[in-house]
């Protein structure tokens, strides 16, 4: 992997990804490689290098990465101006809804913000790109309605949420203000084996894993009646790329159409390592015990939300009838994907976040 300049344009499809090391951004790269685009990465600097999810694509000559950040306008400035790119995917986030909580100013600020500083920088030195905003599920809260659509109403329900719904509406004003090609990606969960481990199906794939190999004993989660449209992650970036193909800017769901708990991931999950699970107890005292009657799961009060998400499902309808987009990877699929890598990793034959994942 390189570092460096070079206006493209006029060569090849060129696209700036923001995020591009994070889950999305390393499959939506591997994606617009393979589909021939000059791909730019924005990256920052961080104290240990965290390009673990795209270290597979170093050498790659079409895949550069630069240095930026969201929270400094000028860089975003910067790479714009000099890469000048036809397509611009801003997957870059503070994207963990329970710690927006605790960094409630950054988490605007990045997640929020700077998606407005990257439109400004799209509107003046490339105004005619076409322009993706990472837009979440997220915005629906404290739902009205289900399943969500394009045109159920928001009620986001965590500075995470509410950044997000800043970004979703700059990304719209854009748009209308300026004539701009850009549009949301409305996006229900999507995991994959390269999910950060924080999240709540990396958590459960990673401790089944463990408690496979005798490395750990039991995982405490928060609120297991919670419900989300999972979806993998490797199909969800063929969505976005979809949406930059259109023939007309919009905004579109991309779900699955089912709806799951965290107690129904961890069935599947402990059942792939050959410990099913039974559920004793309620509340807090819940527990997930084996068959050998070990508690491989329990409940800590610690991971609950100060104003929580109960449940998420979407209509991903838009994304089928004008993208021609639909999931591939089904729930069961996911959950022994993930768990299967994990397994791998725990058994130190793990090829390790990128390739492979
Ligand atoms: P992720 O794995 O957490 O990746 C986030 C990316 O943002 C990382 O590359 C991170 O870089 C980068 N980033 C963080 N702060 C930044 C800053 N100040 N400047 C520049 N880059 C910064 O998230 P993901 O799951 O791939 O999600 C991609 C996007 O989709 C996010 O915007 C997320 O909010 C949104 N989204 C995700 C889902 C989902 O279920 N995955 C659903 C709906 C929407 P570092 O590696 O340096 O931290
Ligand atoms: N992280 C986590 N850890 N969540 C837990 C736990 C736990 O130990 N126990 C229960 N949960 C519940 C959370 O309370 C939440 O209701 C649900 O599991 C999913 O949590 P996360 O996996 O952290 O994801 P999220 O839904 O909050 O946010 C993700 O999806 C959004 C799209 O709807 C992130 O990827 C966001 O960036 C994304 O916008």
């Amino acid at each position: 992997m390189t570092s460096g300049d070079g206006a493209a344009a006029g060569r090849e499809k060129v696209a700036l990804i923001t995020g591009v090391t994070g889950q999305d951004g390393s499959y939506l790269a591997e994606l617009l490689l393979a589909e021939g685009y000059q791909v730019y990465g924005l990256a920052r600097r961080t104290s240990l290098q965290g390009t673990a999810r795209i270290d597979h694509l170093a050498g790659e000559p079409r895949f550069r990465l630069v240095e930026g950040d969201l929270a400094d306008g000028g860089s975003l400035h910067g790479v714009v101006a000099r890469v000048k790119p036809q397509e611009i995917y801003n997957l870059g986030a503070q994207s963990y809804v329970k710690v927006s909580f605790d960094t409630p100013e950054m988490t605007g600020d990045v997640t929020g913000l700077g998606c407005l500083r990257l439109l400004e920088a799209a509107r003046r030195f490339v105004p005619g790109s076409r322009f993706y905003q990472a837009s979440s599920s997220e915005l629906y809260g404290k739902v009205v309605e289900s399943p969500q659509t394009e045109s159920t109403p928001f009620h986001p329900r965590s500075p995470y949420a509410v950044a997000k719904a800043y970004a979703f509406y700059a990304t719209l004003n854009y748009r209308e203000s300026y004539g701009m090609f850009a549009v949301n990606g409305i996006l229900f969960n999507h995991e994959s084996p390269r999910r950060g481990e924080e999240f709540v199906t990396r958590k459960i794939s990673k401790a089944a894993a463990r408690v496979a190999t005798g490395l750990q004993e039991q995982v405490s989660l928060g609120n297991l009646d919670a419900r989300r449209d999972w979806g993998f992650a490797g199909d969800y970036v063929e969505a976005m790329w979809r949406m930059l193909r259109a023939d007309r800017p919009d905004d579109y769901v991309v779900a699955t159409g089912e709806s799951h708990s965290v107690r129904e991931f961890c069935d599947l999950a402990f059942a792939r390592i050959g410990k099913p699970l039974r559920w004793q107890g309620s509340g807090v005292e819940e527990v997930g015990v084996d068959e050998g009657g070990s508690v491989r799961v329990r409940v800590d009060p610690e991971y609950f939300r100060p104003a929580e998400v109960e449940s998420l499902l979407g209509d991903a309808s838009r994304a089928r009838d004008e993208l021609g987009w639909q999931p591939k990877v089904s729930f069961e699929q996911l959950v022994e994907m993930m768990v299967d890598a994990d397994l791998e990793r725990a058994r130190g034959r793990g090829q390790g976040l990128g390739a492979g994942g």
